[in-house]
């Protein structure tokens, strides 16, 4: 939440929110199916996890998969929600172990059954933890987040517990998916495009962006420490003038 402060710059992102993309491309640019790519990117996620700890990194967030992903052929989501399901399996017990928070963001109706339950079961297994705060978007777009928190606020009114008029920020913030965590510092993209394709727009409103051509399953943790410490030179001002 962003609570209007002034921070002392330079100062080290402690959220650090990205943008994993080119996968395809890195694949299609090796003769691979693009599901090799996805694979592949799969694979930096640990390494990334790894990182965050010598870089005073606390919050970790990570956009897997857009409410817009679904228009992709059906091999390359069937192909994506079965990774899914595998990184949870494999990888589950190891994030528990190391005291990660695991939470998901994201439209969770729409993802099957079974890889529900593995979501919600990580999530109850690491509830405890707190040494990384790692939080996975999969079927997340920000307008469709924003709409469905406007519906449980609609909800409330409705019911009686809330007043028009109290509709604040703050109620606003705890309706949506990422209630209680902190606001992304840095939003990194990933693969050259400048854009952020529905990724937290409520949430960003004062981030930093950084933007890098490197495609997701090439980005090491060493491109991702250059970053994060390009961010302590910026000064972030929060409309308020230069000190
Ligand atoms: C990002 O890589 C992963 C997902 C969106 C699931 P892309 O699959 O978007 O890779 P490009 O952009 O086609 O290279
Ligand atoms: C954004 O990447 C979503 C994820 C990285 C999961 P896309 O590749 O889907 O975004 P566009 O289509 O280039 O905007
Ligand atoms: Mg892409």
């Amino acid at each position: 939440m962003y609570t209007g402060e002034r921070s002392d710059a330079p100062e080290q992102p402690s959220h650090v929110a990205i943008i994993m993309d080119g996968n395809g491309r890195w694949a299609e640019s090796r003769g691979l199916p693009r599901l090799q790519g996805h694979k592949r990117g799969a694979d930096r996620v640990r390494e990334i996890v790894e990182a965050c700890p010598d870089l005073a990194i606390t919050h970790l967030t990570l956009f897997a998969f857009s409410t817009e992903n679904w228009k992709r052929p059906p091999t390359e989501v069937i192909g994506l929600m079965r990774l899914f399901r595998r990184y949870i399996k494999k990888e589950g017990a190891r994030l528990v172990a190391e005291g990660v928070r695991v939470r998901f963001i994201g439209g969770r109706e729409a993802l099957d059954a079974d890889l529900r339950a593995l979501m919600a079961g990580l999530e109850m297994q690491t509830a405890g933890n707190d040494q990384l705060h790692l939080t996975v978007a999969i079927n997340y777009g920000g307008r469709d987040e924003i709409l469905r928190a406007t519906r449980r606020v609609a909800e409330a009114v409705r019911a009686g517990k809330l007043l028009a008029t109290e509709i604040s920020p703050e109620v606003i913030e705890r309706h949506l998916d990422t209630a209680g965590l902190p606001d992304p510092d840095l939003i990194l993209r990933t693969s050259g495009e400048f854009r952020v394709s529905g990724f937290l727009p409520w949430q960003s409103a004062y981030s930093e962006f950084a933007f890098v051509d490197t495609r997701w399953p090439d980005f090491t943790a060493e491109i991702f420490a250059a970053q994060v410490r390009g961010f302590a030179r910026r000064e972030r001002r929060f409309g308020a003038v230069a000190g």
